[in-house]
């Protein structure tokens, strides 16, 4: 017989009260402040009514203990779903992994998590760092004239090259070109509807809308015909989609449909580019505003590598510059938000959370938790060190969320970031433009708000 325990036992709690938390303006609560500043009146509810807040009369609630993160991330479905917030992303992505649910979610993680294994991610190392060293050849003009060159767009630019080699690689670039295209008018339209008060129906022909729909259908376009040559061809390219096309469900022997393999291929190009790239960006203006911690960077990149391009084996020589990426990933977490919703009434902390509410968590929030993080604003990547990592609970840190539907693509972003960042810091020193600031603004992502404007000091 099975002892097993569940970690997390659902506990009915209809006596207890809800938690305090502002009341807002009638009818639209906090809406307004979560529309303007979300980071902002996220951390002020937290310093003010502690780690479970209610906001305003909506069915919404703020949740910041790590014990409590864990309680919601380790759920299992069957006790909270992820809810609204994700849902408007459905649109582009149909039904791929990060926006399904249920036994098609369940289906499909298990066909595609070997495809994300660390060993067969190794495969992507080359053309990881030989992205990065393309960039920073394309740069040599604009460097030796001295103009700023944004490197947000930059790294945008970079991360969908990168994801697109790795998931189609021999395919030609005017597709890729295409897709970037594409995915530049989808975007800003998706975050706008991310936030937006009114769900205007999709299917309304608002000039947004008619733009979006028309991006999509050109990235379908490219998608199905790739997908299309890819089955009447017998090679195996060893790319991303060639493991999705050969994915076979261990239980019943089935393989993906077409339509499966496009939501899929969507969700990555989207997931894969669009995060990394933030981070990216928040690395280098960081390392800006930190000059020694830079010269560490560069310090010990130059020292392992020497000039030569980094592999994957490099990695483990280069922890302080894997520490310094965790450390923007804390202060900067490009998925500042995560949603859940409870199926049935919960509790947490002694207070009540109803069925159906949405529950937020934010990793930007709670990576700044004072009980957790001394000086929490400021940027430490000793905080990383081994012995500092083990003093601290699971869920103070989590920029790749956890439990069952932890990021796919985690050991992918890791490695990326690591591998561009010590390609990059060889070539160039990058320094923030006086007077362009970057202020964090929090869409679906974690955005530098007017761009990263750097000046590029060739070494
Ligand atoms: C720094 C980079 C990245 C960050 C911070 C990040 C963060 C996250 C987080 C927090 C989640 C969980 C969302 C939730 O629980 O609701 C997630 C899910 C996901 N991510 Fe990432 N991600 C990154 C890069 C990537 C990359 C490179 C890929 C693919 C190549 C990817 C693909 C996905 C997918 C498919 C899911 C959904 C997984 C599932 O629900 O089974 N992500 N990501």
């Amino acid at each position: 017989m099975s002892t097993t325990v569940p970690v997390n036992p659902p506990s009915r709690a209809t006596t207890l009260p809800l938690p305090p938390g502002p009341r807002g303006y009638p009818l639209v609560g906090v809406l307004p402040y979560l529309r303007r500043d979300p980071l902002r009146l996220l951390t002020a509810v937290q310093r003010r009514y502690g780690d479970v807040v209610k906001l305003g009369d909506q069915r919404m609630f703020f949740v910041t203990r790590p014990e409590h993160i864990q309680n919601i991330l380790h759920a299992s479905e069957r006790r909270y779903n992820k809810g609204p917030l994700l849902s408007k992303l459905r649109a582009g992505l149909g039904d791929g992994l990060l926006t399904s649910e249920g036994d098609h979610w369940r289906r499909q993680r298990r066909l595609m998590q070997p495809a994300f294994h660390r060993q067969r991610l190794a495969h992507f190392g080359a053309i990881m760092s030989g992205a990065a060293e393309e960039l920073c050849a394309d740069w040599q003009p604009r460097a030796a004239h001295g103009e700023p060159i944004n490197v947000a767009a930059a790294m945008m630019g970079l991360t969908l090259t990168i994801v697109s080699r790795a998931l189609f690689s021999h395919d030609t670039s005017n597709d890729a070109e295409i897709i970037r295209r594409s995915l530049n008018i989808a975007l800003p339209i998706t975050e706008r509807r991310f936030w937006s008060f009114i769900n205007m129906p999709e299917r309304a022909p608002t000039p947004d809308n008619i733009r979006f729909r028309r991006a999509i259908a050109a990235i379908d376009d490219v998608v199905f015909r790739i997908i299309a040559a890819r089955r009447r061809s017998d090679v195996d390219q060893g790319d991303l989609l060639a493991m999705l096309l050969q994915a076979r469900d261990e239980e019943t022997g089935a393989q993906m449909s077409d339509q499966q393999l496009r939501d899929e291929v969507i969700t990555l190009l989207l997931a894969g580019h669009d995060t990394t790239a933030n981070l990216l960006s928040w690395t280098f203006y960081l390392l800006s505003r930190h000059p020694s911690v830079e010269s560490k960077v560069y310090a010990e990149v130059s020292a392992v590598l020497g000039g030569r391009t980094p592999a994957v084996a490099d990695l483990a020589s280069l922890p302080y510059t894997r520490m310094v990426i965790d450390e923007v990933l804390r202060l900067y977490p490009p998925a500042w938000i995560i949603g859940r919703s409870p199926i049935a009434e919960e509790q947490l902390g002694g207070y009540r959370i109803p069925a159906n509410a949405l529950v937020l968590i934010s990793p930007y929030v709670t990576h700044r938790h004072p009980e957790f993080w001394p000086n929490p604003e400021g940027f430490d990547p000793e905080r990383f060190s081994p012995e500092m990592q083990d003093a601290r609970p699971r869920y103070a840190y989590f920029p790749f969320g956890g439990g069952p539907r932890i990021c796919i693509g985690n050991n992918f972003a890791l490695m990326e970031a690591h591998l561009i960042l010590a390609t990059v810091i060889q070539r160039y020193r990058l320094d923030l433009i006086p007077g362009y600031p970057a202020p964090p603004r929090p869409m679906v992502t974690l955005h530098a708000g007017n761009g990263v404007w750097m000046l590029l000091h060739p070494r």
